[in-house]
């Protein structure tokens, strides 16, 4: 066989004409026309028409076969423009099956979407779909950008540990009994993210990695428990020059992806303005629709659900929805479903709702004006703790913008939030990290940490594309007091701090430079350019919902002797559905 030599079918063209080839490939589509059969022959260049003058009634989709003919032009009128090959078919001489196939459990065709459940168990089939083949190679040519962008700004790739210790970025781990150590666990990393910066200790200055990450968390439409980043990390540097090296790294892959000019440097949005006016820390630009306070119209009202949120500390929120007054009580029943079941109390609206005989006449003209509202608009109104309020008029403007499509399809809208908060609190009203207990805070706002903690800046920026976060990062910390220091106001006893980041705090004695470093999600980016919502569809060999590989059956049971080995015993076995 010659076939690494041989000529693609995806690849023939007009040019070709009256050329010899031999062809390898799988039967895509056969058609019989008295005498004659064509058939589309499928590699991962794409497909040619191949005529056969003596085909075997037995030749059946996806056989894999050997074609040996003549290119030649197709008849004037038979040529198909919708594909890359469609002027040219391939007469054949000789024709040798080299593997039968069982009929597929779907088509392997684009047009044809199988339920994902078929997709996922026959995955390898599911690849062979043009789709699919095209979104594997947009990632390998992603990936090849982002090595020769680093390389050329002389950042190595190192590669650290699978097998390593538990390092917080907010997930569960995934963990790896010892067997030489019976008791004691790896787990493996969620980040590189101390692996990177000892290596900034170590004098390594700029490096990278194309690094596998692996979080235990509830799976979404844009995540996997195991996933891809371009970590990086560099030293001597401050925030503008990580803002620089990622726009100009973006720029890059849009445009030889894609063929795409996107606008840098990208604009910068402080997290609190970003939460008042989206709703959200990774707002979606291509729509106007901004959320706006209604406190001030509303600071004598005696409407009583604004009133008792007000006065127990909470926030009202507004958003004036463009010719809404034309929605139906259905659709605004819908709404408040969806606020509800983001645990808000609900939603109001003006005019037209029961709001209007509580609210004076001020009042609603005040709303009016701090919406923007003209005549024709309804105003939604949520009324909540603040974090609440915006979590909710944030997935309301999402849903106000995709029913009445004024998403600005075609659109690329980055934006750096940035600057953001050291802290934040968590779901019982604990002090916690924003981003991770390593970021930098801001030198001048240390001072009142005691006093006002969630009033501190960090030197930490998310990078946000048409409402997903597509990496994240911070400048460092590098004094090992200040380290410390950190670590104690989140409520780490000393010898916990020791235990988990000593080696950190240690290394930090012995010369450390300046750092700070990011983290792009490969996964997400892939998505965006192969414009598809769905993360599953740019991993080869991705997880379900419920974290199951359905082809290869993982997780799974293992055989008593391996548990014994590693002196694992299991007390209970449930399975979640998958
Ligand atoms: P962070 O936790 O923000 O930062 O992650 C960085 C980026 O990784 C991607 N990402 C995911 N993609 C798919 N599935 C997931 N489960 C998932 N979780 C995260 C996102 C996210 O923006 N060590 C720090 C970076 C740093 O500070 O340098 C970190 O991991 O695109």
């Amino acid at each position: 066989m010659s076939g690494y030599t041989a000529p693609h079918c995806g690849s023939l063209r007009a040019s070709d004409d009256g050329r010899e080839v031999e062809l390898y490939g799988w039967v895509a589509r056969r058609r019989d026309h008295g005498g004659v059969t064509f058939i589309d022959l499928r590699d991962r260049w794409g497909a040619v028409q191949v005529v056969l003058r003596h085909a075997d009634a037995q030749l059946r989709l996806e056989y894999v076969v050997r074609v040996r003919g003549k290119v030649s032009l197709r008849p004037k009128g038979s040529e198909n423009p919708k594909i890359a090959t469609g002027q040219v078919e391939v007469v054949a001489e000789e024709l040798e099956v080299i593997s039968e196939s069982e009929p597929p459990p779907f088509p392997i065709e684009d047009a044809e979407e199988a339920d994902e459940k078929t997709r996922l168990e026959y995955r390898y089939l599911d690849l062979r779909r043009p789709r699919m083949t095209r979104m594997l190679q947009l990632r390998n040519r992603v990936n090849r950008v982002i090595r020769d962008y680093m390389e050329e700004r002389e950042f190595i790739e190192v590669e650290t540990p699978i097998l390593t210790r538990s390092s917080p970025s907010g997930a569960r781990d995934f963990l790896v009994p010892s067997r030489l150590h019976p008791g004691e666990f790896y787990a493996l990393p969620q980040a590189p993210q101390m692996l990177k910066q000892l290596l900034m200790v170590s004098g390594i200055q700029r490096y990278y990695q194309i690094a596998r990450c692996f979080r235990d968390e509830n799976l979404r439409a844009d995540r996997q428990p195991e996933f891809t980043q371009l970590d990086l990390e560099m030293s001597f540097c401050d925030e503008e020059d990580v803002f620089a090296l990622v726009e100009g790294l973006f720029a890059r892959l849009w445009k030889e992806t894609i063929g795409v000019d996107i606008a840098v440097p990208f604009p910068r949005l402080d997290i609190k303005e970003s939460f008042l006016r989206y709703g959200t820390d990774k707002p979606d630009l291509r729509y106007a629709l901004e959320i706006a306070d209604l406190g001030e119209a509303l600071g004598d009202t005696r409407a009583v659900i604004f009133r008792s949120v007000l006065d127990g500390g909470g926030v009202v929120r507004g958003l004036a929805v463009p010719g809404g007054r034309d929605m139906s009580r259905r659709e605004l029943d819908e709404l408040v479903t969806l606020a509800k079941g983001a645990g808000g109390q609900g939603l109001a609206w003006v005019p037209g709702g029961t709001l209007d005989k509580h609210l004076a006449a001020d009042e609603v003209a005040a709303i009016k004006r701090l919406t923007g509202a003209g005549e024709a608009d309804l105003v939604l109104i949520a009324a909540d703790r603040r974090r609440k309020a915006e979590t909710v008029m944030g997935l309301v403007r999402q849903e106000i913008a995709r029913r009445r499509k004024l998403i600005r399809e075609g659109e690329w809208r980055f934006l750096w939030i940035n600057p953001t908060y050291l802290f934040e609190e968590d779901d019982q009203g604990h002090l916690t990290y924003a981003h991770h207990p390593f970021t930098r805070p801001f030198a001048e706002d240390m001072p009142f940490v005691e006093e006002r903690p969630y009033d501190v800046r960090a030197h930490a920026y998310d990078i946000v594309c048409n409402g997903y976060e597509l990496g994240g990062g911070s400048l460092r910390i590098y004094d090992p007091a200040m380290q410390e220091r950190v670590f104690q106001l989140l409520g780490m006893p000393l010898d916990l701090i020791r235990e988990r980041f000593g080696t950190l705090l240690t290394a930090f004695t012995y010369g450390v430079p300046p750092h700070g470093g990011i983290a792009p999600g490969i996964d997400r980016i892939v998505m965006m350019l192969g414009g598809t919502d769905n993360i599953r569809d740019v991993i080869a060999f991705p997880k379900t919902q419920s974290m199951a590989d359905l082809m290869l059956g993982a997780p799974s049971e293992v055989d008593q002797s391996q548990l014994d080995e590693l002196q694992v015993k299991v007390v209970a076995r449930k399975k979640p559905d998958s």
